[in-house]
């Protein structure tokens, strides 16, 4: 029996999050509503090729991208009323994925010309997918988002790839100590000392609350307050596998969370395009400046460059290194502002085990 290197165990334990096979029994955010046309268009979503088009009724159809015959895409064919029509030699498929014509020789459909169909939904203005076992998708399980179309919010879309495995992206969001050194010239977050904090676990859905008082107020929440120093504060909320809601607002000092807030709910979709590649979507849903052009400005400059050039970034960086870690022998550790991201990983970690164990 060959002894396994103890350190070199911990390493790839420690690595774990990162090179964990990916969920699939769950609801992912594959899009925004508005994206979901007549026209059908591809995304990969957990390494599957996916051709997604809106049906004339207007549910989200989402099939597998592979035309069963000879395995050409179906992107490449056209849509016929709600039927796909491959471009190579026309099998016809209808929004359930089954053949329902084939124009070729005597014409018989073999029974198993389908192709593969998933569960999809539209809710809280995004279209979601479920990509195991289509048995299980039980939409009461979607968390609730409903602020993002909420009339007396406004809400700022937007989404961009990157080339990092999801966690680095989730563990980004559950540990927002990164905000006061990557963030602090684009959010004008310099200097901040964290006040109060507190995590919870609710049944799985995890809780990260973070304060800070008495603070320059941050410049995306300036133009919009009258005075020059606040209270600012996180609230992050995730729910397996990767759907996190960041409620983080400002107030007059001694007001945080209170009715003299303005504050927003930022929405933020990690979906795995590939292990290593993801789709991430967001959302920031303010409860100010509702008529106000300007104001969906400043949180597209807050994606442009927080969740890009600076968050996305840094995890892509971290996703060069994982494949040289176990070799460099990198101890990873762990401080007390992780506890949140531990907590996710664990239950995640258990998801993961569940369907391995299931095959
Ligand atoms: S490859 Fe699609 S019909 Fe032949
Ligand atoms: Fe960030």
């Amino acid at each position: 029996m060959t002894r396994m290197d103890p350190s070199k165990a911990t390493t790839a334990k420690q690595l774990r999050p990162y090179t964990r096979p990916l969920i699939k029994n769950a609801w992912y955010v594959v899009g925004w509503a508005e994206e979901f046309g007549e026209e059908p268009f591809a995304r990969r979503i957990l390494n599957e090729p996916i051709l997604f088009y809106r049906a004339t009724s207007g549910e989200p159809v989402a099939v597998l991208d592979v035309c069963p015959h000879k395995l050409a895409p179906m992107r490449l064919g056209q849509r016929i009323g709600d039927d796909m029509q491959c471009g190579y030699h026309g099998l016809r498929f209808d929004k359930h994925g089954v053949c329902v014509h084939n124009p070729q020789g005597n014409g018989i459909i073999p029974p198993n010309a389908k192709l593969k169909s998933y569960p999809t939904l539209e809710r809280h203005g995004a279209v979601w997918i479920w990509m195991g076992d289509p048995a299980k998708a039980d939409a009461g399980l979607i968390p609730d988002f409903s602020h993002i179309d909420d009339p007396k919010r406004r809400s700022v879309k937007g989404g961009h790839h990157v080339n990092c495995n999801y966690m680095m992206m989730v563990e980004n969001l559950m540990d927002l100590g990164h905000i006061i050194f990557l963030h602090s010239q684009t959010g004008g977050l310099e200097n901040l000392v964290l006040g109060e904090s507190k995590t919870g676990n609710d049944n799985g859905t995890i809780t990260d609350q973070r304060l800070y008082h008495d603070i320059a107020t941050p410049n995306l929440f300036a133009d919009h307050m009258d005075v020059t120093r606040c209270d600012f504060w996180t609230d992050i909320r995730w729910n397996a596998p990767s759907a996190i809601r960041n409620h983080a607002g400002a107030a007059p000092c001694g007001h945080a969370r209170g009715d003299r807030s303005t504050d927003q709910l930022g929405s933020h979709f990690l979906t795995p395009e590939t292990h290593d590649t993801t789709h991430y979507f967001y959302a920031h849903s303010r409860n100010y400046a509702l008529d106000d052009d300007a104001g969906d400005e400043i949180w597209r400059h807050w994606q442009r460059t927080a969740l890009k050039a600076e968050d996305s970034m840094v995890a892509e960086a971290i996703q060069g290194v994982v494949p040289q870690a176990e070799e460099l022998g990198v101890e990873m550790i762990v401080l007390s502002t992780d506890l949140s991201g531990i907590r996710v990983n664990r239950i995640l970690e258990e998801m993961a085990q569940a369907e391995e164990s299931d095959g």
